[in-house]
Order: structure tokens, then C-alpha cells, then sequence
């Protein structure tokens, strides 16, 4: 392609209100993120109503300040790109119709993107020489993937979990231990001053697969260990539970990924999502590769959480493979990795 492609990228699928100007899928000329985070912390927990309703009351100032910080009019992107699918349905549907509406009225081009795809290609933003084919390890408030990025828009699922997602057990835990939402960042906090060695929480494994998670048994152990030790009278040192639980989904989480790399040989690995900010996790799988001479790639923290750019970085090469969205671009709830509307 000799023309730059400029994308503004629209999301909006949970609780970030987010708009972004990416030029030829690696270069970001803007990241703008509304969290809701704090609207949402005295409830233990995102309210879909309220996020719909504040996605709405901020899209359009998103917008016009990425656009803003971009330096650059709405006339000069060749395409609009939008998450709409998965999340949460009535949050997607603010992204979708603001980029239908924005796309309809300025004849541009509309990208639909998924929003794991966007939380994988984060990797490429910062880590210019990252091409697939490579394995991903996909960890956020939703989900929880082991995937094959055979290549652009290409995924295979070789691991998913079973219950939980792992983000959903930082913030469950979180909450039983009394740190509140969001429980991820809290945890990785409190665990830094914590003994990881102090409480043994169970490691599940899934029977029947190598890369599959469980992590609600793991949420019950903790609980319980909470449970009896108020029965008993015991003291409870939270940054132990907090270093302890972590410590136990981390193990998890690498020998997973690393068992997949190794078998499909690709030698190059990446994480993304949420909990892919988490420094634990970051860590033990920066040590692990490096022992396994396996090269490992992580998005900056701002790009792991939600945000626009990820979208449009995922939508350029849906875009230059020539994906087009029409009006009836609709939210896709539960949209599965690799499908198309
Ligand atoms: O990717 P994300 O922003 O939204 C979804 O697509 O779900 O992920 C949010 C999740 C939350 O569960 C949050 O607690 C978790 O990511 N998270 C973390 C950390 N930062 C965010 N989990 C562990 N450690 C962190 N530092
Ligand atoms: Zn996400």
C-alpha cells in the first residue's frame, strides 16, 4: 500500500470510553481513554447500565480530542474502525453506532474489529519487529486465551478456561480481601509487599488439557483459607493471601504458556489484556523465556487494559486485507475469536 493509512479507532466495550489515530497500524498518533473505573468502584464492580450511559455521555469528546491530539480532521482517516463484539452489549452499542454514524456521514470506510484481536495486536504497536506466526497468551477481565497467531487475523484457540476468567479471580479475591475494584492492580500491589511462599493455593489442572485454565477452585481455596482463619481466631496478613494467590495463577499461566510455545515451536510469545500489566506475571514469564531462549513480547501497561489504539492497530490489517463493515454492523455480545460479521 503507497498511501499512509490513518485509522480512528473507536471502543467503548466495557468501562473505557476510548478513541484513537493510528497511522499505518504501528504508529500511534493518539490514545485517548476515558475510565470509568471510579463511577463504577462503589458498586464492587462494572453496572452495565451506568457504563452505557456515561459511554454516551463522553464518545463524542473522545473523539473530537483524539482526532485533536492527532492533529489531524476527520476528512483525512481512510477508515473508522469500532469494537463490536465482545462485551458488554449495550457499552458496544454506543462505540458501534457512534463509527456507523461518523462513517455514514463522512463516506469513510467502516472497520468492525474484535476485542481480543485488539488486545493481541497491542503487541505490534511497541514491538515493530513482532510478525505472527507466534503464540499469545490472552489474560483480561473476560477471558482468558492460550492462542496461536498463525497470522494477521488468523487465530487459533489451543486453551481457554473452563470458569473464570483470570481477571474476574483478581477482582473476586480482591474484594474477599477487602481491597475493592478493580482488584487486579490492588493485588499486584499489596502482593509486592507480600510472602508469596506464606499460603499454598491449589494450581488446577483441567484433566483432559494441556493448555485449558480453571481458576474458580482456586477463588474457593482462598476463601475458605479466609473463612478459617476468622473461625479460628488467626490473623489474616492480606499481602500474603494477596502474594500467595497471585503467585498461584502466575505458575499457571506460565507453564501453560510456555508448554504451548514449546510444542509449536514458534519461539516467539506475547501476552496481552489486563492482567498482562500485572508485574508478577510479568516477570516470571520474562525469566521463563529467557531460560527457554524464547523471545517474549508485552504491550506497555497502558496498552495491556482497555484502549483505542489496540483497536486500531488490529483494524489496519483487517483493513488492508480488504474487510469492509456495512450499516447493519450490529454489537456481537459473545462474537467468537476469528469470526466475522
Ligand atoms: O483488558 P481489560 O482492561 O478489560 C477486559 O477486556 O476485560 O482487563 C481488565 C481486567 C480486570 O479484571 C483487572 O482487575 C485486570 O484486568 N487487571 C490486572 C492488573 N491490571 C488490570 N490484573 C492483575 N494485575 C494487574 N496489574
Ligand atoms: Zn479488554
Amino acid at each position: 500500500m503507497d498511501k499512509d493509512v490513518y485509522i480512528l479507532a473507536i471502543e467503548s466495550s466495557c468501562d473505557e470510553t476510548a478513541a484513537a489515530v493510528v497511522k499505518n497500524g504501528r504508529e500511534v498518533l493518539s490514545n485517548v481513554i476515558y475510565s470509568q473505573i471510579a463511577l463504577h468502584t462503589e458498586y464492587g464492580g462494572v453496572v452495565p447500565e451506568i457504563a452505557s450511559r456515561k459511554h454516551i455521555e463522553k464518545i463524542n469528546q473522545v473523539i473530537l480530542q483524539a482526532l485533536a491530539e492527532a492533529g489531524m480532521e476527520l476528512q483525512d482517516m481512510t477508515a473508522i474502525a469500532v469494537t463490536y463484539g465482545p462485551g458488554l452489549v449495550g457499552a458496544l452499542l454506543v462505540g458501534v453506532s457512534a463509527a456507523k454514524a461518523i462513517s455514514f456521514a463522512s463516506k469513510i470506510p467502516l472497520v468492525g474489529v474484535h476485542h481480543i484481536e485488539g488486545h493481541i495486536s497491542a503487541n505490534f504497536i511497541e514491538n515493530k519487529d513482532l510478525e505472527p506466526p507466534f503464540v499469545c497468551l490472552v489474560v483480561s477481565g473476560g477471558h482468558s486465551h492460550l492462542v496461536v497467531v498463525k497470522d494477521y487475523g488468523e487465530y487459533e484457540i489451543i486453551g481457554r478456561t473452563r470458569d473464570d476468567a483470570a481477571g474476574e479471580a483478581f477482582d473476586k479475591v480482591a474484594r474477599a480481601i477487602g481491597l475493592g475494584y478493580p482488584g487486579g492492580p490492588k493485588i499486584d500491589k499489596a502482593a509486592r509487599t507480600g510472602n508469596a511462599d506464606a499460603i499454598h493455593f491449589p494450581r488446577a489442572k483441567v484433566g483432559d488439557s494441556e493448555y485449558d485454565f480453571s481458576f474458580s477452585g482456586l477463588k474457593s481455596a482462598v476463601l475458605n483459607y479466609l473463612n478459617s482463619c476468622q473461625m479460628k481466631g488467626e490473623e489474616i496478613v492480606m499481602e500474603d493471601v494477596a502474594a500467595s494467590f497471585q503467585k498461584a495463577v502466575v505458575d499457571v499461566l506460565v507453564e501453560h504458556s510456555i508448554t504451548a510455545v514449546k510444542k509449536y515451536g514458534y519461539r516467539k510469545f506475547a501476552i496481552a489484556g489486563g492482567v498482562a500489566s500485572n508485574s508478577g506475571l510479568r516477570e516470571a514469564l520474562e525469566a521463563a523465556c529467557g531460560k527457554e531462549k524464547i523471545a517474549f513480547y508485552h504491550p506497555s501497561p497502558i496498552y495491556c487494559t482497555d484502549n483505542a489504539a489496540m483497536i486500531g492497530t488490529a483494524a489496519y490489517y483487517e483493513y488492508i486485507k480488504g474487510v469492509r463493515h456495512g450499516f447493519d454492523l450490529n454489537a456481537v455480545p459473545n462474537l467468537k475469536l476469528g469470526e466475522r460479521a
